[in-house]
């Protein structure tokens, strides 16, 4: 709600919830009209719905949203069975139909679109891209519907398809396969997933994600190889540093300089908007050898404290990302077919840690 408040060419004007008494207190603070779920596309007013109910209920809804022509901000996932998300594929697909995005914050992440400008200019698609993410349970209550598969998906598909989605973005590949393995605590509440993901061409990732301590101890980190060229970290799941070390020629040293000297536009994410505590410095050291050299360069959104302001320009780069696709009747940076794929490959992550077995994501229907 604030993200879409101070966004221009949105105007929030009603919050639907079926616990009424979270609708009002939601439209108070935000100064909304609260409404009953089935009367908001009632609303004449009402171009765009943002869906935040759990996932279980995602694709309905967005149906329901686009089936009345209105355009859709989805939280991931996209749904939590692929028939679903087909469905919601074919109706947000089209060239006149209304546009659907998903809340991939890391998508709207400046150190992510630093590391692809890189990728772009000297590094290309990494061979390995390795999620730890060690999470904080403390919010999730004994009762809470994140631990409910049938509801949340399981984590794969609530949390998971977050860094499925940055992952394949990064490598430029869907995976081909996938292998994984939970862990239950006594009372049967699986709480951490390990998961293994072959990429075309000999590309892996990783990703292990385990929602077991407070707070305080939450600690997250994403390694990023390319092998000879390069290799370095993102630091927190919601990336606030990075950190890599790049051995280069003269012209790749080159192009490393511009983007760390026009910090502006090589962090740039539209509808992001910088705190002006962003910096990207480098270090530089000749390798004795003429004309290469190493370089360690480093960025930072303002460190841990800025977390919860680079999530809110996040989502407010996305709520951009989908006001500028219906404005101009172009697509949206984060498409439906990419919240399909990596609900594809989140599904089968989940499948594999099920049943043990090795799983082939399914791919997109023609
Ligand atoms: N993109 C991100 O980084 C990010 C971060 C956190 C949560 N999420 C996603 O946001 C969604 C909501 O998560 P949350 O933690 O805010 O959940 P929550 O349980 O705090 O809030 C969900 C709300 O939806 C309401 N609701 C449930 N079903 C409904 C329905 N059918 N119609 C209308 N209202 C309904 C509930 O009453 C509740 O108020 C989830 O999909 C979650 O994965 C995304």
């Amino acid at each position: 709600m604030e993200a879409a408040a101070e966004l221009p060419g949105l105007r929030p004007v009603a919050v639907a919830d079926r616990d009424r008494a979270r609708a009002d207190a939601l439209a108070a603070l935000h100064r909304v009209e609260p409404c009953e779920p089935e009367r908001l596309l009632a609303d004449q007013r009402v171009s765009v719905v943002a869906i935040a109910t759990p996932p279980a209920d995602h694709a309905r809804l967005a149906l329901a949203a686009l089936r009345s022509g209105r355009h859709v901000f989805c939280e991931k996932p996209l749904a939590t069975r692929l028939e679903d998300a087909t469905e919601v594929l074919a109706a947000a697909g089209g060239d006149g139909s209304p546009r659907l995005t998903v809340d991939y914050v890391l998508r709207r992440n400046p150190l992510y679109a630093l590391v692809a400008r890189l990728q772009e200019a000297l590094l290309g698609p990494p061979r390995r891209f390795a999620l730890e993410n060690l999470a904080s349970d403390e919010h999730l209550g004994r009762d809470h519907w994140f631990w409910d598969r049938e509801v949340s998906g399981g984590i794969p598909v609530e949390h998971g398809v977050h860094f499925f989605d940055a992952g394949a973005w990064l490598l430029g590949s869907q995976p081909e396969r996938v292998q994984a393995l939970e862990a239950a605590r006594p009372d049967g509440r699986v709480d951490t997933v390990l998961a293994a993901a072959s990429h075309p061409g000999g590309a892996s990732a990783s990703y292990a994600h385990s929602f077991a301590r407070p707070d305080r101890a939450e600690s997250q980190w994403t390694t990023l190889d390319w092998g000879e060229v390069a290799n370095g970290r993102l630091y927190g799941w919601i990336p606030v540093e990075l950190e890599l070390d790049i051995r280069t020629d003269g012209a790749g040293l080159a192009a490393v300089q511009a983007l760390a000297t026009d910090q502006r536009t090589a962090l740039a994410v539209l509808g992001y908007r910088p705190s002006g505590a962003e910096r990207i410095t480098l270090e530089l050291a000749s390798r004795g050898q003429p004309g290469r050299w190493d370089l360690r360069l480093r960025a930072t959104l303002g460190g841990q404290a800025a977390k919860p302001r680079v999530y809110r320009e996040s989502v407010r780069a996305g709520l951009a990302d989908l006001v500028g696709a219906i404005t101009t009747g172009g697509r949206p940076a984060v498409t439906p077919t990419d919240a399909w794929t990596s609900l594809s490959t989140a599904l089968a992550t989940q499948e594999s840690a099920t049943t043990g077995t090795a799983t082939r994501p399914r791919e997109l229907p023609s």
